[in-house]
């Protein structure tokens, strides 16, 4: 049994928990949303001041629920980058104060690794291989994940990330932050069908388009264009439908094509976006008529949170992986250079 208090501060959620093997003993997050919505999305410098005022309590309640003293647990695990530097920095200081005085190994966390774990606590007995559809606020990517955990980014998108996009088209349509939901709900009145809008596709030098690669900032113009064009009322909920429509047909194609070529049977669809109802449910259908297996995690799994990063501090610390303690936080990462976070035991 391997115990780890986790702590995510990346982004707008200050999350702690803690998380034994692929099992969630406590957890508590603390949501930032109401702050930032004033201003129409995240203000850096009032995200870590948020992140400060709100970690020690939400320490506090975890280990209320847990009955554990920090010096118990095995590790203590950080999301580290890639992230907001300033926001990351409060969940890293915290991590390391209670390190250095629990003497207890620090274990710093890619919030992307997060993300993909969070499918071992939807699912306690996936291994890899297996490809994974990561859509977020800021990445959105198709990743094999292979023997011993090691990723194979296979396909990106060369502009926005999907969830950008839904934020962006969100303020388009007035709609406020975070857009995703937002759009999320109200497609759900409107008709996918009314507009046809364009699928970014990567052209190849030698002809023909990418397979995986993807783009979304063509859409994001082509709803601009939509919304100056159409009279007044704005059919909100049809245009909404339609730009959904076409992103969830974009990534499922992607991802299914992608999944077939690799011989890969599992599919995990992680991050932010994947909340998103009409992707859940068009990537798990579309997937079984091919005879893939989809794993998604529950919506509070899917955006970001504190167990996620405790799967993860478990893998990495039973692979025998620690993090320096002069660890620093860092706003761009790849998923390929993982391992310079850590110096093997
Ligand atoms: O993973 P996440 O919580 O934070 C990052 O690591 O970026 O993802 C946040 C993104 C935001 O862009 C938000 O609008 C989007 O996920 N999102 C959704 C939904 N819920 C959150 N997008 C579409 N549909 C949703 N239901
Ligand atoms: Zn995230």
């Amino acid at each position: 049994m391997t115990t780890i208090l986790a702590i995510e501060t990346s982004c707008d959620e200050t999350a702690v928990a803690v998380v034994q093997n692929r099992c969630v003993l406590a957890e508590a997050v603390a949501s930032q949303i109401a702050q930032h919505q004033v201003y129409g999305g995240v203000v850096p410098e009032l995200a870590s001041r948020q992140h400060l005022e709100g970690i020690n309590l939400l320490l506090q309640q975890v280990q209320k629920q847990t009955g554990l003293s920090w010096g118990d647990v095995d590790g203590i695990a950080v999301t580290c980058a890639p992230g907001l530097v300033g926001a990351l920095n409060i969940g890293l200081a915290a991590a390391k104060t209670l390190a250095v005085l629990y003497q207890r190994p620090l274990v710093g966390i890619h919030h992307l690794e997060g993300h993909i774990c969070a499918a071992y606590l939807t699912e306690p007995t996936l291994e890899p291989p297996f490809l994974c559809l990561l859509v977020s606020g800021g990445h959105t990517s198709l990743v094999a994940v292979r023997d011993g955990q090691t990723y194979d980014p296979l396909g990106q998108t060369r502009d926005d990330a999907v969830g950008e996009a839904f934020d962006k088209v969100a303020r388009l349509l007035g709609l406020g932050y975070p857009g995703g939901p937002l759009i999320d709900r109200l497609a759900q009145t409107g008709n996918p069908h009314t507009f046809a809008l364009p699928e970014g596709k990567i052209s190849l030098p030698g002809g023909g388009y990418h397979p995986y690669d993807m783009s979304f900032s063509g859409l994001k113009t082509a709803v601009r264009r939509l919304v100056e064009q159409l009279p007044s009322p704005l059919p909100v909920a049809d245009v909404a439908a339609s730009f959904q429509y076409t992103v969830v047909q974009a990534l499922t194609r992607r991802a299914i094509r992608c999944a077939l070529a690799e011989g890969l049977t599992t599919l995990v669809v992680a991050g932010g976006v994947a909340a998103n109802r009409e992707l859940r449910q068009t990537m798990t259908t579309t997937a079984a008529q091919h005879g893939i297996r989809v794993i998604i995690p529950p919506m509070k799994y899917c955006t970001d949170n504190a167990a996620m990063i405790g799967c993860a501090g478990v893998l990495r610390l039973t692979q025998g992986h620690h993090s320096p303690l002069h660890l620093t936080s860092q706003s761009r990462l790849s998923l390929t250079e993982i391992s310079t976070l850590y110096v093997k035991d």
